[in-house]
C-alpha cells in the first residue's frame, strides 16, 4: 500500500466528497488512482480514463453477472441486459437495440416533442415550477415509455415504479426494493397471461416473441428488463436534463447563443452528458486475480467505474475542466465503453435535445429560486430545481428535424 493510498483511500459516501465529488476525483486520479474503500463491504474504484477503458474491455477479468452496481443491488434477479456476460449478454442486448436504434428514434422526433409541450404550456402558464420533479423527471419517464411502446394505459404504474425504485436506491431501503419488485412480478405475471392469446406491438409482446437459446425468456428474465429499464432508462436522461436545466439557469450567454446558433445544439447536449455524467459509477465484479492501476486485485473483489470521473481526466483530454458548448464530441465515458455501452444512447440524446429547444422556445429566462437538492451515490442528477420563469414573449415552432425556435 503506498503512502498515498492508505488502507481507506476513500468514502463516496463522506459529506466532503459529496459536495465536491469532482474535485474529490481529480485529486485520488493523481495521488491513487485505483483507492479502495471500505463502504459497501470493501471496494476498488477505477478513477482514469485508462483504468475504466482497462475494465471495460476485458469482460473476463471484470464481469457483470453477479455485480453491476457499487453498492451491490443483490435481488435474486439480474437486471438484464447489464447484469450478464458474454455470450447470453448478447442475446439479451439484442432485443433492446431495434427499439433503441438511431432510425428508429428519428421517427418518434414529433410525437417526443408533443409530449414535452404537453408538460411545459402548463409550466409556462403558472411561472415557477420544479425544473426536475414536473419537467426533466416526467418527460424522461414519457419519452422512454414512448420509444418502448409501452401501452399507455401502463404508463402510470410503471411511474410509480420508479418512483418506489428511485427512493430505494437514494435510501439504500432493500425492503421497498423488495416491495416494487413484488408488485413487478406481480404485473408481469398476470400481463403475460394477457398478451399470450392476444399479442400485440408492445414491449411486453416483444419480449414474449424473444427466443434465448431457442427458448422464451422466463418470468423472472421479463421482470429484469423492466428493473433495469427504470433505473438506466430512466434516471440517467432525467438526472441529465436536470443538470441541463441547471446549467443554462446558471449561464444566460450559454441560453442566447444556443438560440443564436441552433447546429450546435447536438454538441452542447454531448457536452452536458459528458461533463455532468448523470452516473457517478456503475460496477463489475473481478472475475480473476489481477492487476489494475498497479494494484493486486483478487478474484471475487467489487470494483466501481467510476464514469463521472473519466470525464474529468484532463490526462486523457487536455481541457476536460472547460464546459464548452460547441466543443467537437469528444470520446467520453459517461455513456459507457465497449460491450455493455449504453444501448439507450440515441434515445437519451434525442430527449435532451428535445427538451432544451422547447424549454428555450417556451421561455425567454429562467432562474433557480431555492435549494437545489441532489441525488447521492451512484447517480448524479437533481431531485428538486425550483425554478422561476418568464414565458416566451413571441412564441414559435422549432425548425424541422431539430433547432430552437427563432424568438
Ligand atoms: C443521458 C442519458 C444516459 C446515460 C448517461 C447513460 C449511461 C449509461 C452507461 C454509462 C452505461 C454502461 C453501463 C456499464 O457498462 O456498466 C449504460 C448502459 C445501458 N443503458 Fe444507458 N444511459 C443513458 C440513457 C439511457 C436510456 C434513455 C436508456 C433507455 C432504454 C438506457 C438504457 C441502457 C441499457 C439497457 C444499458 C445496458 C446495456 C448493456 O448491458 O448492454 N440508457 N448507460
Amino acid at each position: 500500500m503506498s503512502e498515498n493510498c492508505p488502507h481507506e483511500d476513500w468514502d463516496p459516501m463522506d459529506p466532503a466528497v459529496g459536495a465536491d465529488y469532482v474535485a474529490a476525483f481529480k485529486d485520488l486520479q493523481k495521488r491513487c488512482p485505483v483507492p479502495w474503500s471500505d463502504q459497501f463491504g470493501g471496494f476498488w474504484s477505477a478513477m482514469t480514463y485508462a483504468d475504466i477503458a482497462d475494465v471495460c474491455m476485458h469482460p473476463d477479468r471484470f464481469q457483470n453477472a453477479e455485480q453491476f452496481t457499487v453498492p451491490h443491488l443483490d435481488l435474486g434477479i439480474p437486471w438484464l441486459p447489464l447484469q450478464s456476460d458474454a455470450p447470453r449478454h448478447q442475446q439479451y442486448r439484442g432485443v433492446l437495440q431495434p427499439k433503441l436504434a438511431k432510425r428508429r428514434m428519428l421517427t418518434l422526433e414529433s410525437d417526443m416533442r408533443e409530449l414535452a409541450r404537453t408538460l411545459l404550456e402548463p409550466l409556462a402558464e403558472r411561472g415557477s415550477f420544479d425544473g426536475a420533479a414536473d419537467l426533466a423527471q416526467p418527460f424522461a419517464g414519457q419519452a422512454l415509455c414512448l420509444a418502448l411502446n409501452f401501452p399507455r394505459s401502463f404508463w402510470n404504474t410503471f411511474f410509480g415504479w420508479n418512483r418506489g425504485i428511485t427512493k430505494a436506491m437514494q435510501t439504500a431501503d432493500l425492503a421497498l426494493l423488495q416491495s416494487v419488485l413484488g408488485d413487478i412480478s406481480g404485473y408481469v405475471a398476470t400481463e403475460v397471461r394477457a398478451r399470450r392469446d392476444d399479442p400485440g406491438d408492445d414491449f411486453l409482446s416483444t419480449l414474449l416473441a424473444t427466443r434465448i437459446d431457442g427458448r422464451e425468456l422466463t418470468e423472472q428474465e421479463i421482470v429484469g428488463y423492466y428493473l433495469l429499464l427504470m433505473s438506466a432508462g430512466h434516471n440517467t436522461s432525467a438526472d441529465s436534463l436536470s443538470h441541463a436545466i441547471v446549467h443554462l439557469a446558471r449561464h444566460p450567454e450559454d441560453r442566447a447563443r444556443l438560440r443564436a446558433e441552433p447546429e450546435i445544439l447536438p454538441n452542447a447536449v454531448e457536452e452536458i452528458v459528458r461533463f455532468y455524467s448523470p452516473l457517478l459509477a456503475l460496477g463489475r465484479r473481478v472475475g480473476q486475480d489481477t492487476e489494475l492501476g498497479g494494484r493486486e486485485l483478487k478474484a471475487g473483489d467489487q470494483v466501481a467505474v467510476v464514469w463521472a470521473a473519466a470525464s474529468h481526466d484532463t490526462d486523457h483530454l487536455a481541457d476536460a475542466d472547460e464546459f464548452r458548448l460547441d466543443r467537437p464530441v469528444a470520446k467520453h465515458l459517461s455513456f459507457g465503453l465497449g460491450a455493455h455501452y449504453c444501448v439507450g444512447a440515441e434515445l437519451g440524446r434525442l430527449q435532451l435535445r428535445i427538451a432544451i429547444e422547447e424549454l428555450l422556445s417556451h421561455f425567454d429566462a429562467f432562474t433557480i429560486t431555492g435549494d437545489l437538492v441532489k441525488t447521492t451515490w451512484p447517480t448524479n442528477g437533481y431531485l428538486s430545481v425550483p425554478l422561476s420563469a418568464a414565458r416566451a414573449t413571441v412564441s414559435s415552432s422549432p425548425a424541422p428535424g431539430g433547432g430552437v425556435a427563432g424568438r
